[in-house]
């Protein structure tokens, strides 16, 4: 996936400086100005995982902006997004690499068996058959990249295993190959939705950020930003009633992009207050189970 350019990276001197964030303070402004609107805590460790080169484990529950921070990261930088989305099976072959078997097969036919076994191990176990997957591939680009090791936690304990190579040397080693070393170090985001405790051994690399639900002030910023014709005072009412939903115990609280759907459904319906009726037409838009709707229409109603 490839991301537009906002800042292609400064040379200075003939030398490319680094394509990351000089300051906490830039980080905040130049992810502002992609469209992130970072807490304090987001910018400073964007910084910092840009300039130690670390890792950063992104965690908190679902739609907090987790995987939004790796893209702005992306876009703010002027780097390319190379992604690995992670699920129950993922394993070797699609996370870091495997070799081309139908090709080798070809290349082994049409040798005509003419080749000695060294030959013909050495033909194709070469570059031309490896198909590269996306923790190989952003190790070996030369551009900067942001690689995107998304929702961790949903891949098996030992994927976590062939990750380590990755996040502590920037390397990948290819038994028939060698090793590839990273020429340029991706800066690396992994997010989890703490559905498992990760292993110690993938923590003691990485920065840690904890997202959680913006405050009313920054979530209605979010919204606002990106459904510029709701209504100021809306805005105001839809913050505020999502930060008392939350407070529920619910399922499932609503997320931000929830929260922006919201937004987007006041305005298409041209709803001119969020009153009591309102908020129960269209309370379906935030909450995605019964229950819950159930549950929030009683309690709205009864403090209000
Ligand atoms: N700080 C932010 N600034 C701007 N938009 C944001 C911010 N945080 C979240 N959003 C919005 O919320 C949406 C959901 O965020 P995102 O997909 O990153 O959530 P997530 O934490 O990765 O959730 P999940 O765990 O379900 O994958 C984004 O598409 C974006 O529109
Ligand atoms: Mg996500």
């Amino acid at each position: 996936m490839i991301w537009g350019r906002l800042a292609p990276p400064a040379t200075m001197g003939g030398m490319t400086a680094s394509p990351w964030f000089a300051s906490p303070d830039e980080a905040a402004s130049r992810l502002h100005a992609a469209g992130y609107l970072p807490d304090p805590a987001s910018a400073t460790t964007s910084y910092l995982a840009g300039a130690l080169e670390k890792p950063l484990l992104v965690e908190g529950p679902a739609g907090v902006g987790k995987t939004e921070l790796a893209k702005a990261v992306a876009r703010a930088c002027g780097a390319d997004l190379v992604r690995l989305q992670c699920y129950e099976g993922l394993d070797e072959a699609r996370a870091l690499y495997e070799w081309n078997y139908r090709k080798q097969l070809l290349r082994i036919q049409a040798a005509g068996g003419s080749e000695t076994w060294e030959q013909a191990h050495d033909d194709i176990f070469a570059e031309e058959f490896l198909l590269a997957r996306p923790l190989l591939t952003a190790i070996r680009r030369d551009e900067p990249t942001v690689l995107l090791i998304d929702e961790i936690d949903k891949a098996d304990v030992e994927v976590e295993g062939l990750l380590l190579e990755v996040l502590s040397d920037f390397q990948v080693t290819i038994p028939e190959l060698g090793t590839v070393t990273a020429t340029r170090r991706p800066f690396v985001v992994l997010t989890s939705n703490a559905t498992r405790e990760l292993s110690e051994a993938v923590k003691r690399r990485c920065l840690y950020l904890h997202l959680d639900y913006p405050d009313v002030e920054r979530e209605r910023e979010i919204v606002t930003a990106q459904v510029p014709e709701l209504d100021r005072h809306i805005a105001s009412q839809l913050v505020e009633t999502v930060a008392r939903v939350r407070e529920l115990e619910l399922k499932k609280a609503p997320s931000i992009a929830e929260s922006v759907d919201w937004a987007r459904t006041l305005v298409a319906l041209e709803i001119g207050d969020l009153d009591e009726r309102a908020i129960a037409e269209t309370l379906g838009v935030i909450l995605k189970h019964r229950s819950d709707h159930e549950r929030a229409v009683k309690e709205l109603r009864l403090r209000s």
